[in-house]
Protein backbone atom coordinates (compact mmCIF):
# COMPACT_ATOMS: atom_id res chain seq x y z
CA UNK A 1 0.00 0.00 0.00
CA UNK A 2 1.22 3.62 -1.01
CA UNK A 3 0.74 5.34 2.27
CA UNK A 4 2.99 7.81 0.67
CA UNK A 5 0.82 11.55 0.35
CA UNK A 6 1.99 13.99 -2.19
CA UNK A 7 0.93 17.57 -2.15
CA UNK A 8 1.26 19.92 -5.25
CA UNK A 9 0.34 23.38 -5.39
CA UNK A 10 -0.76 24.35 -1.94
CA UNK A 11 -0.99 28.03 -0.94
CA UNK A 12 -0.99 28.25 2.72
CA UNK A 13 -3.01 31.58 4.00
CA UNK A 14 -2.23 32.60 7.19
CA UNK A 15 -4.30 34.73 8.76
CA UNK A 16 -3.74 36.85 12.21
CA UNK A 17 -5.82 35.66 14.93
CA UNK A 18 -6.82 38.36 17.49
CA UNK A 19 -4.75 37.23 20.59
CA UNK A 20 -1.44 37.43 17.63
CA UNK A 21 -2.46 40.60 16.48
CA UNK A 22 -2.86 42.05 19.97
CA UNK A 23 0.45 40.65 21.31
CA UNK A 24 2.14 42.20 17.74
CA UNK A 25 0.86 45.68 19.39
CA UNK A 26 1.76 45.14 22.56
CA UNK A 27 5.45 44.11 21.26
CA UNK A 28 5.55 47.23 18.84
CA UNK A 29 4.30 49.43 21.52
CA UNK A 30 7.40 47.44 24.32
CA UNK A 31 9.84 48.06 21.59
CA UNK A 32 8.66 51.88 21.30
CA UNK A 33 8.46 53.02 25.05
CA UNK A 34 11.53 51.30 26.07
CA UNK A 35 13.62 53.13 23.05
CA UNK A 36 12.07 56.38 23.50
CA UNK A 37 12.73 56.57 27.08
CA UNK A 38 16.40 54.87 26.65
CA UNK A 39 17.01 58.16 24.22
CA UNK A 40 14.84 60.45 26.57
CA UNK A 41 17.44 62.91 29.31
CA UNK A 42 17.46 61.85 31.95
CA UNK A 43 16.84 58.31 30.53
CA UNK A 44 13.58 56.25 32.18
CA UNK A 45 11.82 52.94 31.78
CA UNK A 46 8.64 52.61 32.96
CA UNK A 47 7.94 49.45 35.69
CA UNK A 48 4.69 48.15 34.05
CA UNK A 49 7.48 46.42 31.91
CA UNK A 50 9.08 44.31 34.98
CA UNK A 51 6.74 41.99 35.09
CA UNK A 52 7.85 39.09 32.53
CA UNK A 53 7.57 35.26 33.66
CA UNK A 54 10.72 36.00 35.18
CA UNK A 55 9.93 39.44 36.73
CA UNK A 56 6.81 37.88 38.04
CA UNK A 57 8.92 35.45 40.06
CA UNK A 58 11.36 37.97 41.61
CA UNK A 59 8.61 40.23 42.72
CA UNK A 60 7.00 37.11 44.44
CA UNK A 61 10.89 36.15 46.20
CA UNK A 62 10.41 40.62 47.09
CA UNK A 63 6.97 40.20 49.20
CA UNK A 64 8.62 37.40 50.81
CA UNK A 65 12.26 38.89 51.76
CA UNK A 66 12.51 39.69 55.54
CA UNK A 67 12.88 43.73 54.76
CA UNK A 68 9.45 43.66 52.62
CA UNK A 69 7.05 45.10 55.31
CA UNK A 70 4.22 46.27 53.18
CA UNK A 71 2.42 43.05 52.15
CA UNK A 72 2.72 41.68 55.93
CA UNK A 73 1.16 45.00 57.30
CA UNK A 74 -1.64 44.48 54.65
CA UNK A 75 -1.84 40.94 55.38
CA UNK A 76 -2.62 41.93 58.99
CA UNK A 77 -5.31 44.93 58.65
CA UNK A 78 -7.09 42.34 55.62
CA UNK A 79 -7.03 39.11 58.14
CA UNK A 80 -7.69 40.92 61.41
CA UNK A 81 -10.14 43.71 60.42
CA UNK A 82 -12.12 42.11 58.08
CA UNK A 83 -15.59 42.14 59.83
CA UNK A 84 -14.85 46.04 60.65
CA UNK A 85 -14.10 46.47 57.00
CA UNK A 86 -17.33 43.84 56.02
CA UNK A 87 -19.24 46.24 58.47
CA UNK A 88 -18.20 49.38 56.71
CA UNK A 89 -19.42 47.77 53.07
CA UNK A 90 -22.39 46.57 55.01
CA UNK A 91 -23.53 49.61 56.42
CA UNK A 92 -23.65 51.39 52.82
CA UNK A 93 -25.20 48.65 50.52
CA UNK A 94 -27.37 45.73 50.96
CA UNK A 95 -25.48 44.51 47.70
CA UNK A 96 -22.61 45.62 45.65
CA UNK A 97 -19.83 45.10 43.10
CA UNK A 98 -16.65 44.25 44.66
CA UNK A 99 -14.06 45.22 41.79
CA UNK A 100 -10.06 44.61 42.46
CA UNK A 101 -7.63 46.54 40.43
CA UNK A 102 -4.54 44.42 39.65
CA UNK A 103 -5.68 41.54 42.07
CA UNK A 104 -2.46 39.40 41.22
CA UNK A 105 -2.94 36.49 43.13
CA UNK A 106 -5.69 37.90 45.54
CA UNK A 107 -4.15 36.22 48.99
CA UNK A 108 -5.22 39.69 50.99
CA UNK A 109 -8.06 40.00 49.31
CA UNK A 110 -9.27 36.38 49.63
CA UNK A 111 -9.84 37.25 53.56
CA UNK A 112 -12.62 39.50 52.49
CA UNK A 113 -14.20 37.30 50.19
CA UNK A 114 -14.49 34.47 52.78
CA UNK A 115 -16.21 36.88 55.28
CA UNK A 116 -18.36 38.62 52.98
CA UNK A 117 -19.83 34.96 51.84
CA UNK A 118 -19.64 33.77 55.26
CA UNK A 119 -21.75 36.79 56.16
CA UNK A 120 -24.29 35.61 52.90
CA UNK A 121 -23.58 39.43 51.65
CA UNK A 122 -24.65 39.26 47.88
CA UNK A 123 -21.75 40.51 46.10
CA UNK A 124 -20.34 39.88 42.74
CA UNK A 125 -16.48 39.70 42.69
CA UNK A 126 -15.07 41.41 39.01
CA UNK A 127 -10.98 41.25 39.64
CA UNK A 128 -9.31 43.68 36.77
CA UNK A 129 -6.02 42.54 35.51
CA UNK A 130 -3.96 43.45 32.27
CA UNK A 131 -2.44 40.02 32.52
CA UNK A 132 -4.69 37.00 30.58
CA UNK A 133 -2.77 34.92 33.13
CA UNK A 134 -3.90 36.12 36.33
CA UNK A 135 -7.34 36.40 35.60
CA UNK A 136 -7.25 32.80 34.15
CA UNK A 137 -5.47 31.84 37.63
CA UNK A 138 -7.81 33.11 39.39
CA UNK A 139 -11.04 31.80 38.00
CA UNK A 140 -10.16 28.64 37.79
CA UNK A 141 -9.08 28.91 41.71
CA UNK A 142 -11.41 31.25 43.54
CA UNK A 143 -14.42 29.14 43.15
CA UNK A 144 -12.64 25.82 44.28
CA UNK A 145 -11.44 27.74 47.17
CA UNK A 146 -14.63 29.85 47.75
CA UNK A 147 -17.64 27.67 46.74
CA UNK A 148 -20.71 30.35 45.86
CA UNK A 149 -18.37 32.86 44.88
CA UNK A 150 -20.23 34.89 42.22
CA UNK A 151 -16.89 36.17 39.95
CA UNK A 152 -16.51 37.91 36.60
CA UNK A 153 -13.14 38.36 35.46
CA UNK A 154 -11.89 41.44 33.60
CA UNK A 155 -8.68 41.00 31.59
CA UNK A 156 -7.70 44.80 30.48
CA UNK A 157 -6.67 48.02 31.33
CA UNK A 158 -8.51 49.43 34.45
CA UNK A 159 -10.61 52.18 33.07
CA UNK A 160 -11.99 50.35 30.21
CA UNK A 161 -12.64 47.82 32.52
CA UNK A 162 -14.25 49.83 34.96
CA UNK A 163 -16.49 50.87 32.49
CA UNK A 164 -17.33 47.29 31.74
CA UNK A 165 -18.06 46.18 35.14
CA UNK A 166 -20.98 49.00 34.95
CA UNK A 167 -22.06 48.24 31.58
CA UNK A 168 -22.36 44.64 33.06
CA UNK A 169 -24.31 45.65 36.43
CA UNK A 170 -25.87 49.05 37.83
CA UNK A 171 -25.05 47.76 40.86
CA UNK A 172 -23.43 49.95 43.36
CA UNK A 173 -19.59 49.84 43.59
CA UNK A 174 -16.71 48.97 45.82
CA UNK A 175 -13.17 49.34 44.22
CA UNK A 176 -10.35 47.41 46.09
CA UNK A 177 -6.46 49.40 45.20
CA UNK A 178 -4.19 47.46 47.51
CA UNK A 179 -0.43 46.79 47.78
CA UNK A 180 0.59 50.54 47.68
CA UNK A 181 -0.21 50.50 43.87
CA UNK A 182 -1.02 54.26 44.06
CA UNK A 183 2.57 54.53 45.39
CA UNK A 184 4.02 53.27 41.98
CA UNK A 185 2.49 56.52 40.57
CA UNK A 186 4.36 60.13 40.69
CA UNK A 187 2.09 61.89 43.36
CA UNK A 188 0.80 64.50 40.29
CA UNK A 189 -0.09 60.88 38.50
CA UNK A 190 -1.75 59.57 41.46
CA UNK A 191 -4.08 63.01 41.57
CA UNK A 192 -4.83 62.52 37.98
CA UNK A 193 -6.01 58.34 39.12
CA UNK A 194 -7.94 59.64 41.59
CA UNK A 195 -10.11 62.07 39.50
CA UNK A 196 -10.49 59.23 36.29
CA UNK A 197 -11.27 56.93 39.26
CA UNK A 198 -13.95 59.02 40.34
CA UNK A 199 -15.36 59.78 37.33
CA UNK A 200 -15.72 55.99 36.33
CA UNK A 201 -17.39 55.71 39.62
CA UNK A 202 -20.86 57.30 41.29
CA UNK A 203 -21.89 59.04 43.94
CA UNK A 204 -21.99 56.62 47.62
CA UNK A 205 -19.82 54.04 45.29
CA UNK A 206 -16.78 53.55 47.69
CA UNK A 207 -12.61 52.94 47.10
CA UNK A 208 -10.68 51.11 49.44
CA UNK A 209 -6.96 52.27 48.53
CA UNK A 210 -3.77 50.91 50.31
CA UNK A 211 -1.15 53.43 50.97
CA UNK A 212 2.28 53.15 52.79
CA UNK A 213 2.75 55.71 55.46
CA UNK A 214 5.88 57.67 55.82
CA UNK A 215 8.20 56.34 58.60
CA UNK A 216 11.71 55.55 59.81
CA UNK A 217 13.49 56.13 56.35
CA UNK A 218 16.13 53.56 57.06
CA UNK A 219 12.87 51.15 57.65
CA UNK A 220 11.82 52.15 54.17
CA UNK A 221 15.04 52.16 52.29
CA UNK A 222 15.51 48.91 53.67
CA UNK A 223 12.21 47.56 51.79
CA UNK A 224 13.63 48.26 48.42
CA UNK A 225 17.36 47.38 49.34
CA UNK A 226 16.98 44.04 50.28
CA UNK A 227 20.55 42.18 51.53
CA UNK A 228 19.69 39.40 49.24
CA UNK A 229 19.50 41.52 45.98
CA UNK A 230 16.43 40.77 45.24
CA UNK A 231 15.37 44.10 44.31
CA UNK A 232 18.23 44.71 42.12
CA UNK A 233 17.82 41.65 40.40
CA UNK A 234 13.92 42.65 39.53
CA UNK A 235 15.42 45.77 38.62
CA UNK A 236 18.01 44.23 36.48
CA UNK A 237 15.68 41.78 35.21
CA UNK A 238 14.48 44.35 32.65
CA UNK A 239 17.71 45.12 31.02
CA UNK A 240 17.28 40.96 30.63
CA UNK A 241 14.38 40.95 29.00
CA UNK A 242 15.30 43.54 26.60
CA UNK A 243 18.06 41.88 25.50
CA UNK A 244 16.30 38.81 24.57
CA UNK A 245 12.59 40.38 23.23
CA UNK A 246 14.66 43.82 21.76
CA UNK A 247 18.07 41.64 20.61
CA UNK A 248 20.11 44.22 23.00
CA UNK A 249 23.16 43.28 24.53
CA UNK A 250 23.37 45.17 28.15
CA UNK A 251 25.73 43.69 30.10
CA UNK A 252 23.97 43.30 33.02
CA UNK A 253 27.45 43.20 35.68
CA UNK A 254 27.97 46.73 34.21
CA UNK A 255 24.74 48.49 35.50
CA UNK A 256 24.28 48.45 39.77
CA UNK A 257 21.14 49.41 41.38
CA UNK A 258 20.65 52.32 43.55
CA UNK A 259 17.93 52.73 45.46
CA UNK A 260 17.37 56.07 47.29
CA UNK A 261 14.47 57.50 49.93
CA UNK A 262 13.62 60.89 50.38
CA UNK A 263 12.20 61.62 53.81
CA UNK A 264 10.99 65.65 52.90
CA UNK A 265 8.94 64.32 49.30
CA UNK A 266 8.38 60.41 50.02
CA UNK A 267 9.61 59.20 47.63
CA UNK A 268 11.06 56.15 47.02
CA UNK A 269 13.24 55.79 44.38
CA UNK A 270 15.15 52.85 42.57
CA UNK A 271 17.91 53.33 39.53
CA UNK A 272 20.19 51.70 37.48
CA UNK A 273 23.90 53.55 37.35
CA UNK A 274 26.01 53.00 34.44
CA UNK A 275 29.28 51.95 35.67
CA UNK A 276 31.88 52.79 33.16
CA UNK A 277 30.92 55.21 29.72
CA UNK A 278 29.47 52.28 27.27
CA UNK A 279 27.02 52.00 24.19
CA UNK A 280 24.55 49.51 23.79
CA UNK A 281 22.79 48.15 21.01
CA UNK A 282 18.94 47.80 20.85
CA UNK A 283 17.81 46.08 17.50
CA UNK A 284 20.05 48.72 15.16
CA UNK A 285 19.78 51.72 17.52
CA UNK A 286 23.20 52.75 19.61
CA UNK A 287 22.18 54.27 22.90
CA UNK A 288 24.98 55.94 24.67
CA UNK A 289 25.85 55.81 28.46
CA UNK A 290 28.07 58.22 30.11
CA UNK A 291 30.25 56.58 33.57
CA UNK A 292 27.50 56.65 36.22
CA UNK A 293 24.68 57.54 33.96
CA UNK A 294 21.31 56.39 35.53
CA UNK A 295 17.74 55.13 34.79
CA UNK A 296 14.63 56.20 36.37
CA UNK A 297 13.05 52.72 37.16
CA UNK A 298 10.36 53.51 39.70
CA UNK A 299 9.20 55.24 42.43
CA UNK A 300 7.21 53.81 45.53
CA UNK A 301 5.58 56.91 46.84
CA UNK A 302 4.76 57.05 51.01
CA UNK A 303 2.12 59.64 52.12
CA UNK A 304 1.45 60.86 55.79
CA UNK A 305 -2.71 60.90 56.49
CA UNK A 306 -3.43 63.99 55.72
CA UNK A 307 -1.87 63.67 52.08
CA UNK A 308 -4.00 61.19 51.72
CA UNK A 309 -7.09 63.03 53.00
CA UNK A 310 -6.22 65.67 50.90
CA UNK A 311 -6.01 63.02 47.70
CA UNK A 312 -9.75 62.06 48.40
CA UNK A 313 -11.06 65.50 48.68
CA UNK A 314 -9.33 66.95 45.50
CA UNK A 315 -10.62 63.87 43.79
CA UNK A 316 -14.22 64.14 44.56
CA UNK A 317 -14.40 61.75 47.25
CA UNK A 318 -14.86 61.92 51.48
CA UNK A 319 -12.72 59.90 53.52
CA UNK A 320 -14.55 57.49 55.37
CA UNK A 321 -12.34 55.57 57.48
CA UNK A 322 -8.36 54.17 57.81
CA UNK A 323 -7.67 50.82 58.60
CA UNK A 324 -4.08 50.82 60.05
CA UNK A 325 -1.99 47.62 61.18
CA UNK A 326 -0.71 47.41 64.78
CA UNK A 327 2.57 49.86 63.84
CA UNK A 328 0.53 51.72 61.65
CA UNK A 329 3.08 51.50 58.55
CA UNK A 330 0.72 51.01 56.49
CA UNK A 331 -3.11 52.29 55.66
CA UNK A 332 -6.07 50.96 53.61
CA UNK A 333 -8.06 54.06 53.30
CA UNK A 334 -12.03 54.12 52.86
CA UNK A 335 -13.21 57.03 50.34
CA UNK A 336 -17.18 57.53 49.52
CA UNK A 337 -17.70 59.08 46.30
CA UNK A 338 -19.51 62.21 46.87
N1 LIG B 1 3.58 48.65 44.97
C1 LIG B 1 4.52 47.98 45.83
C2 LIG B 1 5.57 48.93 46.37
O1 LIG B 1 5.74 49.99 45.86
C3 LIG B 1 5.14 46.81 45.14
C4 LIG B 1 6.26 47.13 44.21
C5 LIG B 1 6.17 47.60 42.98
C6 LIG B 1 7.64 46.97 44.50
N2 LIG B 1 7.42 47.71 42.43
C7 LIG B 1 8.33 47.34 43.35
C8 LIG B 1 8.35 46.52 45.59
C9 LIG B 1 9.72 47.34 43.30
C10 LIG B 1 9.72 46.51 45.53
C11 LIG B 1 10.41 46.92 44.41
O2 LIG B 1 6.21 48.60 47.34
Amino acid sequence: MDTNIYIKDVTFIITETEEESVERELKASFSQNILAGLMASPKKLQSKYFYDAAGDRLFQDIMQAPEYYLTNCEMEIFSEQTKEIVKTLTACFNSFDLIELGAGDATKSVFLLKELLAQKVDFTYLPIDISTNVIEQLLYKLPKQLPGLQMHGLNGDYFDMLKEASRLSGRPKVVLFMGSNIGNMPVKEAFVFCVELRKALSPGDLAIIGFDLKKNPKTILAAYNDAAGITKNFNLNLLKRINRELDADFNLDQFDHYPLYDPQTGACKSFLVSLVQQEIRIGSTKIMFEENEWIDMEVSQKYNLEEIDQMAFSGGFEPVRHFFDAKKWFVDAVWKCV
